[in-house]
Parts: structure tokens; C-alpha cells; sequence
């Protein structure tokens, strides 16, 4: 299935009061920034055309868009996953919406599972490098736009967002590692052996999304930043198992600094 770029783009732009600066998507379990943006519009993943309905909750997700500390922001709760059985294409269409709304910024956050030592549950991660193992790039195929057919990908999250999150950081005592992130295909989550074979490779952490949406990003000579907030530890490497509820607990404290870590530098990046 491909999605009209340009329609998709038209519905969600006609619903915006401004043009966005910026499109943060909001991964699992940290849709509370939606909740708290100034002026807020809402636009349901169902009003796009296009967009396919139902995603991993049962719920496809929507943009809200609005205003962080007076800055016109569009934030994407929810996204499409390739193991779902959605396309590439699918899966990367809200980042061609977004860069034809006018978007020059990308930040992405995700839910990821700890595999470096000290990225417990409830840490966040800083990506400062990627490796795809997803067995595919979301820019095979037929060129899209203006993007470009062989993106460099030698710094593909942006070194000044970066400095400016870990000075953020330091400055709301947060601790913020940073590391590189891992995309597996899922949606089954790895074997002991799968994680030993992603730490020998260099992983600190690892997903089954984000770097899609980056590679396209990077193609259309967007800026990225993207932030994992340790979920779990990476399979067979947990040792006690917590309870869900404490999981849940984890995560909403996580997502409260993840969200005091992005206000911060939205507030602060340059245009
Ligand atoms: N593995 C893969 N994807 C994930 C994980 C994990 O442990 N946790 C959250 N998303």
C-alpha cells in the first residue's frame, strides 16, 4: 500500500493552525506530552487519507498539534511498525507529511530494551548511532520527491541537538546516557543468543522502530534527535523480573524527565 504523500499532508495541514517547526513522535508509553501542548488541534490518524486504521493498541494513533513553549510543534502519538505487515512506506509515511508541512525537525522517541550495562528500566537513551537490522531500508524502491537516492549517513542524529540535550540534561540533574540503537524486525523479542550476538555488535539498546523513520528523515535532509527510554532489559538479561505494575510505574517517571529533557531543548534549538 503507498500513501498520497501530498493528500495525506493537505487533510493534516488544513487542520493546523501554524506550520509545525518541529514533529516529535511519541513512542509507547509516552503520549503524556499530547496531552500537555498550548493550543492544542487534534487530528485522528483516521482523518488522514491514506493512513491505515488500527496500530498496535487497537488504536492508530493522531497528531496533536500545538504550541511547546510558544513554538509551533506537531506531535504524532502513535506510529506505524513493520511488524504489523504495514509497508515501508507506510511505516515512514508521517515523516514525508511532515517534511511537506515544513517540518525541518525530527525528534523521535521510542520504547527500547536495555542491553548496555546500566540501562536499567526507566533510563533514557540518547541515540547517537543506529544499526538497522531490519533486513530492509525504508528507502528501497522507486525515488520519493526530492529525497535523496543515497543519503549519507555518517552523522544520521544531529550533533548539535545532541550537545544541546545533554546540556539540558545536566542542567535538570537528569542522568542521559547516550548509545546506539539497534532495529530488529520483531515483533518477537530476542533470544539470549540474539542479545549477546547485538552487544557484540555494538548495540547498546534495541527497538523494533525509529530507524525507518531516521533513514527517511536524513534522506530529506531533515535534523534528527531520538531518545529510547529503557522499557526492560533485553531478553534473558533482566534477572528478577518486575512486576508490571512497577514496569508501568518505571515508565511514567521515565516519560515525566523525557518530557521535562525535550521541553528543554525545544525551547532552546535553533529554528
Ligand atoms: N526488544 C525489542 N523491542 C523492544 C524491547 C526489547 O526488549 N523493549 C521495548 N521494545
Amino acid at each position: 500500500m503507498t500513501v498520497d504523500i501530498a493528500a495525506a499532508a493537505a487533510a493534516v495541514g488544513e487542520a493546523l493552525p501554524d506550520r509545525p517547526e518541529l514533529l516529535l513522535v511519541l513512542g509507547s508509553g509516552l503520549s503524556g506530552l499530547a496531552e500537555r501542548v498550548e493550543a492544542a488541534v487534534e487530528v485522528p490518524f483516521e482523518a488522514v487519507p491514506g493512513y491505515p486504521s488500527v496500530g498496535v493498541a487497537g488504536h492508530a494513533g493522531r497528531y496533536v498539534a500545538g504550541r511547546i513553549e510558544g513554538r509551533p510543534v506537531l506531535i504524532q502519538a502513535g506510529r506505524f511498525h513493520a511488524y504489523e505487515g504495514h509497508d515501508m512506506d507506510v511505516v515512514v509515511a508521517p515523516i514525508r507529511v511532515a517534511a511537506a508541512l515544513g517540518v525541518g525537525t525530527v525528534i523521535l522517541t521510542n520504547a527500547a530494551g536495555g542491553i548496555a550495562r546500566g540501562l536499567e528500566p526507566g533510563c533514557i537513551m540518547l541515540i547517537d548511532d543506529h544499526i538497522n537490522l531490519q533486513w530492509r531500508s525504508a528507502l528501497a524502491g522507486p525515488l520519493v520527491g526530492d529525497e535523496q537516492r543515497f543519503p549519507d549517513m555518517s552523522e544520521p542524529y544531529d550533533r548539535r541537538l545532541q550537545a544541546l540535550s545533554m546540556q539540558v540534561a545536566l542542567e535538570l540533574q537528569m542522568p542521559l546516557s547516550r548509545g546506539t540503537y539497534a532495529a530488529v524486525a520483531g515483533p518477537s523479542f530476542e533470544t539470549p543468543a540474539e542479545v549477546r550476538m547485538l552487544e557484540f555488535l555494538g548495540a547498546d539498546a534495541v527497538g523494533m522502530s525509529t530507524v525507518p523513520e531516521a533513514t527517511v528523515a536524513r534522506a530529506l535532509g531533515l535534523r534528527v534527535l531520538a531518545f529510547s527510554m529503557i522499557s526492560n532489559r533485553a531478553g534473558g538479561m533482566g534477572g528478577d523480573d518486575l512486576d508490571h505494575a512497577e514496569v508501568l510505574e518505571i515508565g511514567e517517571r521515565a516519560g515525566v524527565g523525557l518530557e521535562a529533557l525535550i521541553r528543554g531543548v525545544v525551547t532552546r534549538m535553533e529554528p
